[in-house]
């Protein structure tokens, strides 16, 4: 059977681009950074997108665009003996990752509903939280976590080309807008300078006190926020029938989901010091708190909050999507079982998974830590290993495909595979499983 390839030039960036854009810049980003200590995080964070995240994306658009297969036949067919279980690690990481992603973004469809039904008029930040509590517990967000599952599992059970690239488009360049706007309005809070003062000025000392959870929560923030560590841009890139410069695709991936992270805390911690509340204190609810303040008092927040709620649930269904991908492509392409069906049933098992996340937001800390703390950072760890020390030449040909001769750059990206990304992420994930 022949295999789908993108349907137009941009369709590719475009995937990809939806894959990385999501929940991974609009909720996790300002609360790991709050949470992490806001400027010394960001500087962190954004040296590893550039040192280790840019570099990583290679990585695994070599392996997919050379294989032309799933990530667990792409390993298969490159290497052999105990690389095999690669693949395997990659389908564990996807179902846990799936299973509580959908039930955020599902709090996401649930806000945008509450804007159309009610407004965000709240008394302050003690109701903000209250509000966030009802929606993330019980049957609320049960009901909106099977929502969210049966868009993602009718998006891919309609296959790759229908699905992916014309929500990006749309969502993409209306999130930024959104964003830059509610961010020009905070700038007008008399909290902007305390705020910017917090988020943007890196305090070494807290730097070095705290470098012990800094390192893995920036690691892992940048491989979350980038799709990296599961296999998700080596299936991407294996859809590519045609040869590209891999490196500029990668640049703009990792551009635009950093600008996307980087204004969203430039909007959520004006006003959560506006509202009082430490930044570190409210967790997976910072976006939400915040937000719904923000909405409550700017002229038609009403609207922009339904859009803007709504505008990142597409986001997030354009990653989820991604996720699914992997696991569906697996079945699909080494068992041989119909995309339909594929789709359902690991669909259905993603919600089930979920499920513990609906009832009690622990689960939703003990998913994230192991796959965002372990999983992706393990899966990033062994491609690196993998594409640096085992099949070094392949990758450096591969990456030549649609550049021309890369020259001592080639060597250069080799050597950063295999020896700093490689010490970084053994550190961080040893001090990820130590916190696990
Ligand atoms: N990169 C996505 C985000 O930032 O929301 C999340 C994600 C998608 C993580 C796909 C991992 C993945 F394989
Ligand atoms: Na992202």
């Amino acid at each position: 059977m022949a295999r789908e390839t993108w349907s137009t030039r941009m369709g590719f960036i475009l995937a990809a681009v939806g894959s990385a854009v999501g929940l991974g810049n609009v909720w996790r980003f300002p609360f790991i950074t709050g949470q992490e200590g806001g400027g010394a995080f960001l500087i962190v964070y954004l040296l590893f997108v550039a040192l280790i995240g840019f570099p990583a994306i290679l990585v695994e658009f070599v392996i997919g665009r050379y294989t032309e297969l799933n990530p667990v036949g792409a390993i298969r067919e490159l290497g052999s003996g105990a690389w095999n279980y690669l693949g395997w690690l990659f389908v564990v990481t996807g179902f846990v990752i799936l299973s509580y992603y959908s039930v955020v973004a599902g709090w996401f469809l649930r806000y945008t509903l509450i804007g159309i039904t009610d407004g965000y008029a709240l008394a302050g930040p003690e109701e903000a939280a209250a509000l966030f509590g009802t929606v993330t517990t019980g049957v609320d967000s049960l009901l909106f976590h099977a929502v969210f599952m049966a868009l993602v599992i009718g998006i891919i059970a309609a296959g790759v080309r229908n699905g992916i690239e014309f929500g990006v488009k749309v969502m993409v360049p209306a999130i930024i807008v959104l964003l830059v706007a509610l961010g020009a309005y905070a700038f007008t809070l008399d909290s902007a300078g305390e705020a910017y003062a917090y988020y943007l000025t890196p305090d070494f000392g807290y730097l070095v006190a705290n470098w012990t959870s800094i390192l893995p929560a920036a690691a892992g923030q940048a491989f979350f926020t980038l799709s990296l560590g599961m296999g998700v841009m080596i299936t991407y890139a294996s859809y590519l029938g045609e040869d590209r410069n891999l490196a500029a695709d990668a640049g703009i991936i990792a551009g635009l989901d950093t600008f996307i992270a980087v204004i969203v805390g430039f909007v959520v911690f004006p006003f959560l010091f506006a509202a009082g509340i430490e930044p570190g204190g409210p967790g997976p609810s910072a976006i939400f708190v915040s937000l719904t303040s923000a909405f409550a008092e700017i002229p038609a927040g009403r609207v922009l909050g339904i859009v803007f709620f709504a505008m990142v649930g597409i986001a997030a269904l354009s990653s989820a999507i991604s996720i699914l991908e992997v696991l569906v492509s697996y079945l699909i392409d080494e068992l041989d079982v119909a995309r339909v069906p594929a789709a359902t049933a690991i669909g259905v098992a993603v919600f089930l998974l979920g499920v513990p996340v609906t009832i009690d937001l622990i689960f939703l800390s003990l998913y994230d830590s192991l796959a965002d703390g372990v999983l992706l950072v393990l899966g990033s760890l062994l491609l690196a290993l993998f594409v640096g020390w085992v099949v070094p030449d392949v990758a450096r040909a591969e990456l030549g495909r649609g550049i021309g001769d890369l020259g001592s750059l080639g060597t250069a990206w080799i050597w950063i595979v295999r020896v700093p990304i490689v010490v970084v992420v053994l550190v961080s994930l040893y001090l990820g499983v130590v916190d696990y």
